[in-house]
């Protein structure tokens, strides 16, 4: 077993211990879910474009044990709880009833989980039963690496397991995707809940978004002696907030002026001058990005990694100039990356907030932090508390400081920096949710297991103890 599984392996058994803490009873399993970073491929997906997103090491665990007939809880009663809490302290709780569920009804984290039995409902006919659910996560909330998707993820994979429902990955996807759609309320596309359920190993997994025809595209970046640098602006953003609905009605409205289906459908000649200024621009963004997608992906066949730098960077300047997705504290992030010799970086994700990504050698990884923290400095903008650095075997999920800030005392502040690059130095890229389920029963009882970022967490006070009620 690698270091990387027998860590996971650590963190399912601590969840299941402490899910026997919380509701009395051993889960009938724990199911991953890993978050993704977006290497090309933005707001393309809502298209009928193309994505090349890869699945990362920090994932979403979700211990599930289906409501046994009793006397404590209604038969359709959900009790979840998440070991993330905006406090720090103790759990966040919440409870449904996964019969005659609406859109909307539940809100904040909860919602992932309303919203996949929503859609399973709905559109899988599944009839789902009440069950308790511990959340555990480590794909940091705010930095647009996708932790909403990955407890959906999470949670689905868990259902479909455990009711039998023989659901393959894209319907798993088509679902969650109709669970943030229709459920949650926010007009994402697909490309996040594939990366997480169709994501391979050492591969960024190159999806077309019409056909949903996949591809795991290699990306060696150890062997290249290369990393993506993830850097956390640590500026909020969220897809409901409008400006992402309405980029996506500007792309609706570009592709009917051009009387196409989708912008995927857009002939190359076709003339954009009968578009408004800003349509034209948003349209321009997406017929741009698609074909660096397809540049991507075929260097990255050709084994030319250090090529896709450039492209990176285009697909920052046209998110920045005719998108309009960036922000300042992004944009700071990829100019400063760049000028310390980064080979490429661009935002990641929906934007107006979140992270940008460079492609660095590995060497340049302190070097290109510290810039990125200067420049942030130097403009003034509000520095945060902690570096991540995710290095395997040393310092795997700890926190450390930073060398190239220099605080004297208390935390040292700055954006959230994670470092994925495949097999050596780091984590490694995660291999798909299929080898990712773990169940109580194939965990093992060893003690030896090492201890994770998450076990250390899960210590956490015991729920009270009165039952919940839904109704
Ligand atoms: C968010 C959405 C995705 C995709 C990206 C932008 O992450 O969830 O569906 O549209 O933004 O590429």
């Amino acid at each position: 077993m690698s270091t990387a599984d027998s860590a996971v392996s650590g963190r399912a058994e601590a969840l299941a211990r402490h899910f026997a803490d919380v509701f009395g009873a051993e889960p009938d399993g724990v199911w991953r879910a890993p978050g993704r970073v977006n290497l090309i491929g933005e707001h393309t997906d809502y298209n009928n474009g193309f994505v090349l997103p890869f699945a990362i090491d920090q994932s979403a665990l979700v211990a599930v044990r289906l409501r046994r007939p009793g006397l404590e809880c209604a038969a359709d009663a959900v009790r979840a709880a998440s070991t993330y809490s905006p406090t720090g302290q103790g759990l966040s709780r919440a409870a449904f009833s996964t019969g005659g569920l609406e859109p909307g009804a539940v809100s904040g984290w909860a919602s992932s989980a309303a919203g996949v039995v929503y859609a399973l409902g709905r559109h899988a006919g599944a009839s789902v039963p009440g069950f308790d659910l511990l959340l555990d996560s480590t794909v940091p909330v705010g930095a647009g690496l996708s932790p909403s998707h990955a407890v959906e993820v999470a949670v689905i994979v868990a259902l479909n397991d455990l009711l039998g429902l023989g659901l393959d990955g894209l319907e798993m996807a088509r679902l969650t995707q109709a669970a943030e759609n229709e459920f949650i309320g926010v007009p994402t596309g697909i490309m996040d809940q594939s990366a997480s359920l169709l994501g391979r190993e050492g591969s960024a997994l190159f999806l077309d978004c019409r056909s949903l025809e996949s591809e795991a595209v290699p990306l060696p970046l150890a062997a290249h002696g290369l990393a993506v640098l993830v850097m956390d602006t640590r500026v909020a953003h969220s897809h409901s907030d409008g400006g992402y609905g309405a980029r996506r009605e500007s792309c609706r409205r570009g592709a009917a002026a051009l009387a196409a289906q989708s912008l995927r459908e857009v002939p190359e000649d076709a003339d954009l001058s009968v578009l408004d200024p800003v349509t034209l621009r948003r349209v321009r963004h997406i017929l741009g990005e698609n074909q660096r997608v397809l540049d991507v992906a075929a260097e990255l066949r050709a084994n030319n990694i250090e090529s896709i730098g450039k492209l990176l960077t285009a697909s920052h300047v046209s998110l920045r100039d005719d998108f309009e997705v960036s922000c300042p504290e992004l944009d700071t992030e990829v100019e400063a990356a760049l000028a310390a010799g980064a080979l490429g970086a661009r935002m990641t994700g929906g934007g107006f907030g979140g992270s940008a990504i460079a492609l660095i050698r590995q060497d340049k990884e302190q070097s290109v932090s510290a810039a990125v923290l200067a420049a942030f400095r130097d403009k003034g903008f509000r520095r945060r508390q902690y570096f991540l650095s995710f290095r395997l075997p040393e310092q795997a999920g700890r926190r450390r400081k930073d060398s190239g800030a220099k605080e004297k005392s208390g935390p040292v502040k700055g954006p959230l920096f994670l470092s994925c690059a495949e097999g050596k130095g780091f984590e490694p890229l995660v291999r798909g949710y299929r080898t990712l389920v773990f169940k109580t029963s194939s965990i093992g009882r060893s003690d030896n297991l090492p201890p994770s970022s998450l076990a250390d967490r899960c210590i956490s006070p015991k729920f009270d103890q009165s039952p919940w009620r839904t109704k």
